[in-house]
């Protein structure tokens, strides 16, 4: 008899267990019968259970079981994990769900009654219900989410995410998204010490971050098809939008939300969407006195400024302490003769902490300012601002620094004299980074053969490394404020369309724009398309490029390419507003710019010389940003005057990046290999010529040639005559002549009177040009690399940046 009992027993734990996804009540669930003390949802798609977090630590769980491993969606106890002997989560009669520890003390329960009877159950889409037989609701799983929202669950006042502490780590970490008290969607760093808003961008009012504070209704919601739609105005669509697939949006711990979809096929989640793109723009990653980088390799990376150490080389969140006495910076000292002096860290940001803002005039007051705060201002922010003048900020701690990503301004850092001397420069890209591995396949939608050059080996390295962060987002974020009555001065404007993106036109409101594509309305034509001036439905004037139709190239793919450079985004770079594909109709719309191209004026004398000079500056910038800090090292490959268009106060913006892979031009196409030159006679490196690798540097010879055209107001294609006495009159290329006439000159002086364009009837400044016609000449050296990069020539030319050195000449 006995025996037929331990039979039975033993049938009834070994026999598969008959998956259940309904816990009755009097009934637990053990930590250590993983197999069959789980709940399976029936459609089997999620299951609730102990998850294993750590050395015999278990969380109570909900998993999404289709991925292997399982992803854990949901989380009873993630700050107190349970031990893996003996510990249980039990419905007790009274309609009380708690998980006791091995120890016998709850740490977890949803402190619910009942007087009638309760079932826990475990949904299709990954709820875990406590219901009453009537089907009332006491607790539901939804209602409390950890790190993840799953498609139908909703987030609120009460619900929000909060992320891991790592990968893998899952107890509670420091990034929230979250309904702030105005009613606002919100991303939050809430560090030990310290806590900032970092999303939507903080210093920007809820309106022009496209978002509403009146509805205090505070719900968001994901559906399976990658549509987000949030009460205070944001939403979204996934990259794969319409797609019923499984879905999840994640609060990562590394500060960023992601959604991601399920790839069954390759069982990866794939992002669809991120809330930020320029990385660097989460609070919190690299602690004080340091910098967040963005390398196209390695990845995020954090770094100290000159004159200081890392405190904890495996926890950069601690940041970066002086090397120096921080008495030195007292005023008390200073009497005693330890002055101080600023170090220029250019398109640098230190978000917050300033005592306030002030409006200054120059740098210099600025600077005073900032010196005699003494100890409390340990360094300022300068940048421009819109009437003109800058805004000083002088800062009392410096954190949330970043020197990648849109920047406006830059940082004057505060430290003792001998320290500027003396100390290094640092290391800025090291190995180091921010957060280990947070790798992550890429959702893309081409993976063609590319050019086996080294640059596209990296190129790819770095996408299969660490480019996360700049992961495509073709999301048509719609212009939910285009009705907006109030009307947004200029900058504001830039940064409301900034802030809400890219949207999709149909071919129809095109049409309409440029009244039906007439001649009438064209502005440009060049090898990739046409450009006409459209009106937009919402009065918008706008530059709209037709295409040129390439019938190779899918839609998809296409729209990958477009939603690289529609996530570009700096203000000397030309806004693209959206697109429209229809078709065989491929159609890009950027912001019209109502001083046309550069080219225009290169010869005329509109351009004072302080202009041309901020236009040099600002093109550098531009390219900079290109070059260095975006997805994929974008390479112009055409940078010439006509694609440097000026706006209303002439700053410029650099025109038709990226658009070589729009137009599929990129490919090595037929074997003949012919189809590689691409440019514009005059301002093409000799790369393209002797069939060298296309590097970044083919961009920096073209703008050295602008530079040079809009010096001398010469043009590159014609030749100009030098007449050096002794050698008589010679007809030279205008690279070679503007060498000739340096070299040739007995000092300084001469040669910069000689090179200059004679139409600025001596207004110009000679240190300026003296500088810019280095630069230049240095970034048309035949050999590129000999070549500065771009951000090395923006550096070059700020105002109180590095020193030109004197060897450009050989
Ligand atoms: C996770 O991080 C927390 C907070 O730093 C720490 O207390 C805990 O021990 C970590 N857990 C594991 C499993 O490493
Ligand atoms: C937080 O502040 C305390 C006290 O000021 C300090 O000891 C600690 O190092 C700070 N923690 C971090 C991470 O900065
Ligand atoms: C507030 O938001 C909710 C959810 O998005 C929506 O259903 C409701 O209509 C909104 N209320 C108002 C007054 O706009
Ligand atoms: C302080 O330095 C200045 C210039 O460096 C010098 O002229 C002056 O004599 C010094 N004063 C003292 C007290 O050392």
């Amino acid at each position: 008899m006995i025996l037929i009992q331990v039979f039975v027993l033993f049938l009834t734990s070994f026999s598969p267990a008959e998956a259940k996804d309904t816990l009755s009540q009097g009934s637990s669930l053990s930590v250590e019968k993983p197999t069959t003390d789980t709940l399976v949802s029936a459609n089997g798609d999620f299951s609730a259970g102990f998850f294993q977090v750590g050395d015999n630590a278990f969380c109570f769980s909900v998993m999404f079981t289709r991925s292997q491993p399982p992803t854990p969606v949901w989380m009873a106890n993630r700050d107190q994990p349970v031990n893996g002997k003996a510990s249980t989560l039990s419905l007790l009669k009274s309609g009380n769900l708690i998980l006791i520890d091995a120890g016998r003390t709850t740490f977890w329960s949803t402190t619910t009654f009942s007087s009638s009877k309760v079932h826990l159950k475990l949904n299709n889409n990954g709820n875990l219900l406590l219901q009453t037989s009537q089907g009332s609701i006491l607790w539901q799983s939804f209602d409390s989410p950890t790190d993840t929202l799953l498609p139908g669950q909703k987030l609120t006042d009460q619900a929000f995410l909060l992320s891991s502490r790592s990968k893998t780590n899952y107890s509670s970490g420091f990034y929230k998204l979250f309904f702030d008290t105005d009613n606002v969607l919100k991303l939050l760093y809430k560090g030990p010490n310290i806590s900032s808003v970092y999303w939507p961008t903080p210093y920007n009012t809820p309106s022009t971050n496209g978002r509403s504070t009146f509805n205090i209704s505070r719900i968001a919601i994901l559906d399976s098809y990658g549509s987000f739609l949030s009460s205070d105005g944001f939403q979204f669509s996934s990259t794969d939008y319409l797609a019923k697939l499984h879905r999840r949006l994640v609060m990562d711990p590394d500060g960023n939300t992601r959604l991601y979809s399920f790839n069954e096929k390759s069982n990866i989640w794939e992002v669809t969407w991120l809330a930020i793109a320029a990385s660097c723009s989460v609070h919190g990653l690299c602690g004080a006195n340091s910098l967040c980088a963005y390398h196209p390799v390695n990845g995020r990376t954090c770094y100290c400024m000159q004159g200081f150490k890392v405190k904890d080389p495996n926890d950069w969140t601690q940041g970066c302490v002086p090397e120096f006495d921080e008495e030195e910076l007292t005023c008390s000292n200073r009497k005693k003769n330890v002055s101080v002096d600023y170090l220029t860290l250019p398109t640098t940001e230190f978000y917050g902490y300033e005592s306030r803002v002030y409006n200054v005039a120059s740098l210099i007051e600025c600077q005073n300012i900032c010196t005699q705060l003494c100890e409390d201002c340990k360094g300022y922010q300068l940048s421009f601002n819109t009437i003109r003048t800058y805004n000083c900020y002088p800062k009392t701690v410096l954190l949330n620094g970043r020197d990648s990503g849109p920047v406006n301004g830059d940082t004057y850092l505060k430290l003792p004299k001998e320290t500027l001397l003396s100390s290094e420069k640092p290391l800025k890209h090291s190995p180091m980074k921010c957060d280990s591995n947070f790798a992550q396949p890429l959702n893309r939608f081409y993976q063609k053969p590319r050019r086996n050059s080294t640059l596209y080996f990296l190129l790819w390295f770095a996408t299969a490394v660490g480019v996360l962060e700049f992961t495509i987002i073709l999301v048509v974020w719609f212009f939910l404020f285009r009705t907006n009555k109030e009307l947004p001065d200029h900058e504001d404007q830039r940064l409301l369309l900034s802030a809400t993106g890219f949207q999709r036109f149909s071919y129809a409101e095109l049409k309409r724009a440029t009244k039906g594509f007439s001649k009438s309305q064209e502005i440009g034509r060049g090898s990739g398309g046409v450009v006409y001036k459209g009106k937009l439905d919402d009065d918008r004037v706008a530059a709209i490029k037709c295409l040129s139709s390439d019938a190779n190239q899918g839609e998809a793919e296409f729209l990958a390419e477009l939603s690289t450079i529609g996530m570009l985004n700096h203000m000397n770079l030309i806004d693209m507003w959206g697109y429209c594909v229809e078709g065989k109709h491929k159609i890009l719309v950027y912001e019209f710019m109502e001083h046309g191209s550069l080219a225009d004026y290169v010869s005329s004398n509109t351009l004072d010389w302080k202009k041309r000079f901020d236009v040099a500056v600002g093109t550098a910038k531009g390219l900079a940003y290109l070059h260095e800090e975006c997805l994929e090292w974008v390479l112009h490959c055409d940078v010439k005057p006509q694609n440097i268009l000026l706006d209303s106060n002439f700053k410029p913006k650099v025109a038709d990046f990226g658009l070589s892979k729009l137009l599929n031009r990129d490919e090595r196409g037929s074997s003949s290999g012919f189809s590689r030159i691409r440019g514009t006679r005059g301002y093409m490196a000799p790369e393209w010529v002797y069939n060298l690798p296309i590097t970044s540097k083919v961009d920096v010879y073209s703008y050295g040639i602008v530079v040079l055209e809009m010096v001398s107001g010469k043009s590159a294609m014609e030749t100009h005559s030098l007449d050096l006495s002794s050698r008589g009159i010679e007809q030279r290329r205008l690279v070679t002549w503007v060498r000739d006439v340096v070299e040739g000159a007995p000092n300084r002086e001469s040669w910069v009177e000689a090179v200059v364009d004679t139409k600025l009837e001596g207004e110009y400044e000679i240190s300026q040009v003296e500088a810019l016609v280095k630069v230049a000449l240095q970034c048309v050296h035949d050999d590129m690399n000999q070549r500065p990069s771009m951000s090395q020539v923006a550096e070059m030319l700020q105002p109180h940046g590095k020193t030109i050195p004197l060897s450009f000449l050989n």
